[in-house]
């Protein structure tokens, strides 16, 4: 990992803009996990280490506008480059980091080169489709599988098969693994909101549904519910729980075993991604990532 972040400063400090340098070096460096993927499909190499990079910029851009659009001021723990510089800041910084990227993938063969960009195309829609999404309560399980598709799993899914591409590995066996990783990921995410808490999780726990993201746990707890809970739950939709709000929500978790049916999902998502591949390092990938804590 330490060869991509070289790669990545190498890439800032050609911008050759005190501004740029300075703001980047605020970011605080996540779980690299589409780097790792990369990595492990295409081997310790220059042009490997480079799409790294090149996905790291795409990905940290989306998180510098997510933040914005999400209005969060903790990433990883630390405060955000919004937080921090404003969000005019951090757009442009974010577009400068999507851009450098973008130019630097145009350095690559045409079939990785549209490959990793129509995933972008893909996550800017996800993106909206989340933002759509958070209206109102959604209760509509397809359109939730259809977003976080979207929004995580196709760059996932892409740098997977970018790079099978880049070693002549199979392309699609390592989208099909990218993509049920990546949806395993998302939902992983969305549970660990739930039953984490703000030291762990480096951003404040509970706070998906606050925000008006009606992520699987809700959908499935609302499926389950009767008329009169299903009324509660909706009237609780994007508003700052009471404790005895937040209580009944948990009590209604655990009394219709919600968080284990959320994590089975999980887990036959990440099944698929295990049997997509036979390379043993991808395969722990998947495990470690089910497991995680944060
Ligand atoms: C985090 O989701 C957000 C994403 C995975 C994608 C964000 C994509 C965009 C803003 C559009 C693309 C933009 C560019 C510049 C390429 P989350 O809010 O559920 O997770 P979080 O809790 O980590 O914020
Ligand atoms: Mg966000």
């Amino acid at each position: 990992m330490n060869k991509i972040d070289d790669k990545l400063n190498e890439f800032i400090a050609q911008l050759d803009y005190s501004v740029v340098s300075d703001m980047f070096a605020k970011i605080s460096s996540g779980k690299k996990l589409r780097s790792k993927l990369i990595y492990k499909i295409a081997g310790d190499d220059e042009k490997s280490v480079r799409l790294c990079a090149v996905v790291e910029l795409i990905h940290l851009a989306s998180l510098l506008h997510d933040d914005v659009i999400d209005d969060a001021s903790l990433r990883r723990g630390k405060a955000s480059i919004n937080a921090l510089f404003g969000n005019k800041n951090a757009i442009m910084l974010g577009d400068t980091l999507y851009s450098k990227g973008f130019f630097e993938l145009s350095k690559f063969d045409e079939k990785i080169a549209s490959l990793i960009s129509d995933a972008v195309c893909k996550l800017s829609l996800g993106e909206l489709m989340d933002v759509e999404l958070s209206k109102a309560f959604n209760s509509d399980e397809n359109a939730y599988f259809r977003m976080i598709y979207y929004k995580t799993a196709v760059l996932i899914e892409a740098a997977s098969g970018a790079a099978a591409l880049l070693v002549g590995a199979d392309e699609n066996s390592h989208k099909e693994y990218g993509k049920n990783l990546g949806i395993a990921f998302q939902i992983i995410d969305d549970i660990l909101d739930i039953t984490s808490d703000e030291a762990t999780l480096g951003k404040p726990a509970m706070s998906d549904f606050k925000e008006g993201k009606s992520t699987l746990p809700y959908i499935l707890l609302f499926k389950a519910q009767n008329e009169s809970q299903k009324e509660r739950l909706k009237a609780l939709f994007a508003k700052d729980l009471s404790v005895d709000e937040l209580s009944w929500l948990k009590e209604q978790f655990n009394k219709y075993k919600i968080i284990e049916k959320s994590v089975q999902i999980a887990k036959d998502y990440a099944d698929k991604a295990l049997s997509a591949v036979s390379n043993a390092e991808l395969k722990e990938v998947v495990n470690a990532m089910i497991n995680r804590k944060f």
